[in-house]
């Protein structure tokens, strides 16, 4: 059905790549053909599947800004049918190079079209930012992912990167949908880690996955050597929570092909026959995002390592 999803968050840290690099590797051990796209300078996605030193030489950036073949940039991983277009330190560039250039935004997308029947699952990894890196990945992508952390304003800038989402549904992208929420590095030590969580889910509903990361010495000593936590250890808590995260994602993108097909086959209908109301092409999930609502009710500090009692 090949999927594109931008894993994006403008707050830095919350785990885009983790997910990324760990729904990637599951989806790919699930038999699927999977392709992570490396669109941050940081390159943290390349280096934590132990594409670092590959990486060295041509990047994404060289797609971008240099009229090679994103199809030339690809490298296998060590995961079966998980590959890899890296990043490079010369992105921290795109950025200024790019503002001059006509059809900025749609760079990415240009390139990125030709290769995607050949993925199941395209996840590009953004930037902790909504420059045009971010805008990009949002254009040719068909859904964001949104990770976000269970912490103390866990809900701050999310209506910011909604309203980016909705200006690039309008002036480039009209079918980008919210593919889903993400809760992160939830601790269960903490009620605060719960109380944000019940709040998000209070907020965003069905657009949160029901699936929770927790916080993980293992996930965060995963990409120091390399790897996926299915391959560093598949048997840990976090380990278990991607594995669950992959299951349900790979659910919602075929409830979403399956919804799809169904309105192409409306569409279908031959002339004369009664009419059948239109439908949207984004899932519901989106409209919950439609309306973000301000991070308005405080949720208390107590649980906190030094909060109130
Ligand atoms: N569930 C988790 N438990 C513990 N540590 C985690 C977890 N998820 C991510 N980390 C660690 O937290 C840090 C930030 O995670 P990650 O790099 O995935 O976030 P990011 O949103 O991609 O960051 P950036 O905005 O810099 O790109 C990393 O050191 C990572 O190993
Ligand atoms: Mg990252």
């Amino acid at each position: 059905m090949g999927r594109m999803l931008a894993c994006a968050n403008q707050k830095g840290g919350v785990g885009k790549t983790t997910t990324v690099v760990n729904l990637a590797a599951y989806l790919a051990g699930d038999g699927r053909r999977v392709l992570v796209v490396d669109l941050d300078p940081q390159g943290n996605a390349t280096s934590g599947l132990g594409a670092g030193r590959a990486a060295a030489g041509a990047s994404v950036y060289d797609a971008l800004m240099g009229g090679v073949e994103l199809g030339a940039l690809i490298v296998p991983t060590e995961t079966p049918g998980l590959s890899l277009v890296p990043s490079s330190i010369a992105l921290a560039g795109a950025e200024v190079e790019l503002a001059g250039v006509q059809q900025r935004e749609r760079r990415l997308n240009r390139v990125i079209a030709a290769i995607q029947p050949d993925w199941d699952v395209v996840f590009i990894d953004c930037p902790p930012s909504l420059g045009l890196l971010t805008v990009n990945a949002l254009t040719a992508a068909d859904a964001v992912l949104i990770p976000m952390q269970c912490e103390y304003y866990a809900l701050e800038g999310l209506s910011q990167l909604i309203a980016t989402v909705h200006l690039v549904r309008d002036h480039l992208n009209p079918a980008l949908a919210v593919q889903g929420v993400v809760l992160t590095m939830f601790d269960a030590r903490t009620n605060l880690s719960a109380e944000v969580a019940a709040e998000v889910r209070e907020h965003l509903g069905a657009a949160v996955f029901q699936a929770v990361v927790p916080r993980s010495v293992r996930l965060a000593e995963a990409p120091s050597h390399g790897r996926p936590i299915a391959a560093y250890a598949p048997e840990s808590r976090g380990a278990i929570a991607y594995r669950a995260l992959a299951t349900e994602l790979w659910g919602r993108l075929e409830h979403d092909a399956e919804r799809a097909d169904g309105e192409r086959n409306e569409v279908a209908v031959p002339p004369g026959s009664p009419a059948t109301p239109a439908t949207p092409s984004t899932p519901d999930r989106s409209f919950a995002l439609a309306v973000p609502q301000p991070p308005n009710r405080v949720v208390s500090g107590a649980g906190v390592p030094g909060g109130p009692a």
